[in-house]
């Protein structure tokens, strides 16, 4: 039975639903308006964060972080290499110019990466003689380097990719060979976490990696953090990377890695997300793009499908994902242009070389 109120009655209805908008809008999570950024819709389950250089925080970049992000990573200014390039030299600039930008408009920080196989600087593994350094000393200038960079950003990181990529990928062996792991061996990953918890015991140590959903991969992951927390190890977290493809992906193995994470009772970032619009290659294709590497309709809308399920997974996941990040702004400029297809353009993102939102943004923001 269809019951028919008075006009007034109508009225006075509306009327007061439109006072409980205006006093109550966190409550009502659909009113977004179009200015609303990232951040806004997912303000109820995580931080949006985006991973940047000094650079894009100047003109419409800046304005476009502040308004859709509300946390930030540097993308390469606080690795091992631009940030300590000799024993005795460190360069703050760029990474503190990262840190005054989130403190300035409120973003949270996360710190990358205290230790890593790759973009380190020469001087690390080797003597005064030129030759391979030995543990001892190895272990030192880590427990400095790490002292030196989280003492730095205390009280302004509140997370740190504390060892990232230590897990081989293939099934052969459970380590990466890395100096790190032959010149140390596995202890450098506990003494990495101890070293950033002994300087900062309020930061959040995350171990970080790619391929973490693969599932050879993500039981190795699974097996030394279990290890980790047993020796009672300062370890909070997982980083998922998300470096993946629209092709590839399964929604499956998204889920499935989540839940095995979670079971180890840490919490799970999100740390590089971006969906490249190219199937893997693995090595660099010599002969360069050629005319199949095309953005077309196509592969756009299964973009958009593919970030829809990922956003709707990390939301069933909310009690353990605390935070999202996405690897770069825009399709302006990806790390993936150029790699590993030379002269090839790579659209991996939700915001266009425009900067205008893509149709996945629209997928991600809709629910
Ligand atoms: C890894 C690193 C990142 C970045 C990407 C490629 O995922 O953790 O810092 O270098 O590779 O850009």
């Amino acid at each position: 039975m269809k019951i028919q109120y008075p006009f007034f009655q109508q009225v006075q209805v509306l009327f007061l639903g439109i006072h409980f908008l205006v006093l109550f809008p966190p409550l009502y999570s659909t009113a977004q308006t179009a200015t609303s950024g990232l951040k806004d819709y997912y303000r109820d389950y995580f931080p949006i964060g985006v991973s940047v250089g000094p650079r894009s925080l100047e003109g419409d970049q800046a304005a476009l972080i502040s308004a859709q992000f509300n946390s930030l990573t540097a993308e390469n200014v606080m690795k091992m290499g631009p940030i300590h390039p000799e024993e005795d030299t460190y360069l703050w600039e760029n990474a503190d110019k990262i840190a005054q930008f989130a403190s300035e408009n409120g973003l949270l920080l996360r710190g990358h990466t205290l230790c890593w196989h790759s973009q380190t600087p020469d001087w690390l593994f080797k003597d005064a003689e030129g030759q391979e350094v030995k543990k001892e000393m190895l272990l030192k200038r880590l427990e400095d380097h790490i002292t030196a960079v989280v003492s730095r950003y205390k009280g302004k990181v509140y997370a740190w990719d504390v060892v990232n990529e230590a897990i081989a990928d293939g099934e052969a062996d459970f380590y990466r060979a890395s100096p790190w792991y032959t010149i140390i061996g596995e202890a450098f990953i506990a003494k990495a976490f101890e070293f950033a918890h002994r300087i900062d015991p309020d930061a959040l140590l995350f171990y970080n990696d790619y391929n973490t959903i693969n599932p050879v991969k993500r039981d190795k992951i699974y097996e030394m953090v279990k290890r980790l927390q047993a020796e009672g190890v300062p370890i909070h977290g997982i980083g998922i990377q998300g470096h993946w493809n629209i092709h590839s992906l399964t929604e499956e193995n998204l889920r499935a890695a989540l839940a095995k994470y979670a079971s180890l009772g840490l919490k799970i970032q999100v740390t590089e997300l971006d969906l490249s619009i190219y199937k893997s290659e693995s090595g660099r294709r010599s002969k360069g793009a050629d005319e199949s590497d095309v953005f077309t309709p196509e592969l756009e809308k299964l973009q958009a499908e593919k970030y829809k399920m990922i956003f709707e997974v990390f939301r069933d996941f909310k009690d353990v994902i605390t935070s999202v990040t996405f690897w770069n702004v825009s399709d302006r400029h990806s790390w993936l242009d150029n790699f590993p297809v030379r002269g090839r353009k790579n659209y991996p993102l939700l915001f266009d070389k425009d900067l205008k939102p893509k149709k996945a943004y629209w997928e991600v923001v809709k629910f």
